[in-house]
């Protein structure tokens, strides 16, 4: 019987490992994403360890998130981390400029950034503020959570709690410097950074040495979009460096947001909107590889990952939220936008080895949304979840006809396939079927499989959302039967996301 689709796995030629990092999650101070997302403070009737909601923690372990990107976004650059330390009755309260002039009470400081990824099981990624901040304040913020407490720094990081150094595993240099971070000629900025790359140092004791993979990766402020100007200049200077300076990785930023103001609603939309928000996040790829083409002429090798620190669809903020809390629901649309992006990723993952969606909870394509003590896991959430066996896995080239989906002059493939050996050896197919209205038959070759189990993603719209009071509404169900005889064969649901496990 003719299938509409086969996917043909080459097990033969394994390409690249797939960073876990490219799971990242971005945490900014911004509307609800950290006071009342993440922090409810000691006092709270919320459930919470030291003032971190306890549902929210569970919720983000379990889906092994490998490093958060904090204090920010522009955030980040008007970020005074004195403030954020110390006695919580002498912290000062200070405005969130960026983001509705939002009172910042620093309740929420380093300490307690490092005890929430502690509870969470995460690395830190730490932006350190360059476009209002100097480079002393930068480098004792490193003091401070790095040395030794015999030091004057390390001494009052122990005061306040913690006697031991942080590990510091990722810095970011300043946040879009191009623009809210400062609106820096790439020449100025990679001036800048030459000095924070060497002076900002993380002095923990077991992060020391070359070649010791604990080692500290400083990430630059790269592109936006498709312009190239920060790709030159930063891996221009890059390429020039010497003893005294280098960095680790390159940032890309780049949003699915078709209208600037963000005007999408991110509710009870039609299939125009889905088919131009799913075209729009298609163009990462060609993206990616415009600005992996310019760091392959600085570094062939593949030195300096690209680090795509903020990705994700930005849309109208929901009605009746405070303005500039970039608050939004989260559909299934969502969901499959946020695999299609996962398997870019994979796709380029000589190149790309970390990625943090913008935002982990409550802001953007949020993954958790809480409203008091009230939560709900998004269906990005549940993408994250049934992609677990792709943190570390190495890419399986697959080949298929992936047929087309149209919408008036839009159009697009309408099947996504990306295969992964997963680091315990199985091998795992995610396909993602973006056609709202037609199933596809699949049929699988490349392989003899013993068994073959899954999970899908899918609902009854393309707007289907997780609500407080349903939320269950977008969530993985399993799938089986569909091994027969060796072959696996399968209906892919319209609008669907598909995980599959596939013993051999
Ligand atoms: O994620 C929201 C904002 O988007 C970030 O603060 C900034 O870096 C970007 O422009």
């Amino acid at each position: 019987q003719a299938q509409d689709t086969v996917v043909t796995i080459d097990t033969a030629h394994p390409g690249a490992t797939i960073d876990r990092n490219i799971f990242g999650q971005f945490a900014e101070h911004l509307g609800t994403g950290i006071y009342g997302g993440v922090w409810v403070g000691p006092a709270s009737e919320i459930p919470n360890v030291r003032g971190i909601r306890s549902d929210v923690v569970a919720a983000l372990k379990a889906i092994k998130v490998p490093n958060v990107r904090w204090p920010g976004g522009c955030f980040a650059d008007e970020y005074h981390w004195k403030n954020g330390i110390g006695a919580a009755s002498a912290r000062r309260a200070t405005v969130n400029a960026n983001w509705g002039g939002a009172i910042e009470p620093n309740s929420f400081g380093t300490d307690e950034f490092f005890d929430f990824i502690g509870q969470i099981g995460s690395e830190a990624y730490v932006s350190v503020n360059v476009g209002s901040g100097t480079l002393e304040e930068a480098s004792e913020w490193m003091a401070y959570m790095t040395a030794d407490q015999r030091s004057a720094a390390g001494a009052d990081r122990a005061k306040n709690g913690h006697a031991a150094p942080y590990r510091v595993k990722y810095l970011g240099i300043g946040n879009e410097s191009w623009g809210c971070g400062g609106n820096m000629r790439p020449e100025y900025y990679t001036d800048l950074l030459k000095r924070y790359a060497r002076f900002s140092r993380n002095y923990n004791p077991a992060q020391q040495g070359e070649g010791n993979p604990d080692t500290m990766q400083r990430i630059a402020v790269g592109p936006t979009d498709d312009d190239t100007a920060y790709t030159e200049g930063v891996m221009k200077a890059w390429a020039e460096r010497d003893w005294s300076w280098s960095i680790e990785g390159l940032s890309l930023h780049s949003y699915t947001v078709p209208q600037w103001p963000p005007s999408l609603p991110s509710t009870e939309f039609g299939e125009d909107d889905y088919a131009l928000i799913l075209a729009t996040t298609l163009k990462m790829d060609a993206r990616i590889a415009k600005h992996a083409a310019i760091m392959d002429r600085y570094d062939p090798e593949k030195v300096v990952p690209l680090a795509v620190d903020e990705w994700g669809v930005w849309l109208r903020e929901t009605p009746g939220t405070p303005s500039g809390f970039l608050q939004q629901q989260n559909s299934l649309r969502d969901g499959i936008l946020a695999a299609l992006n996962f398997n870019i990723f994979a796709r380029h993952a000589d190149r790309v080895r970390m990625a943090n969606i913008a935002q982990m909870v409550n802001v953007l394509q949020a993954l958790i949304l809480t409203d008091g003590p009230k939560m709900v896991r998004t269906p990005t959430y549940w993408v994250h979840q049934m992609y677990l066996p792709m943190q570390d896995a190495t890419f399986v080239p697959v080949s298929f006809d992936a047929g087309t989906y149209t919408r008036g002059a839009i159009a697009m493939p309408a099947v996504d396939a990306v295969a992964m050996r997963a680091k315990d050896g199985k091998l795992w197919l995610s396909l993602v079927n973006l056609d709202p209205h037609k199933s596809r038959t699949i049929a699988i070759e490349g392989l003899k499989a013993k068994s073959a189990t899954g999970e899908v993603l899918t609902a009854a719209n393309v707007s289907s959302i997780n609500t407080f009071d349903a939320p269950n509404t977008v969530v993985p169900k399993p799938i089986a039967g569909i091994l027969n005889s060796g072959k696996v064969s399968m209906i892919l649901p319209a609008k669907s996301v598909v995980v599959i496990a596939l013993g051999e």
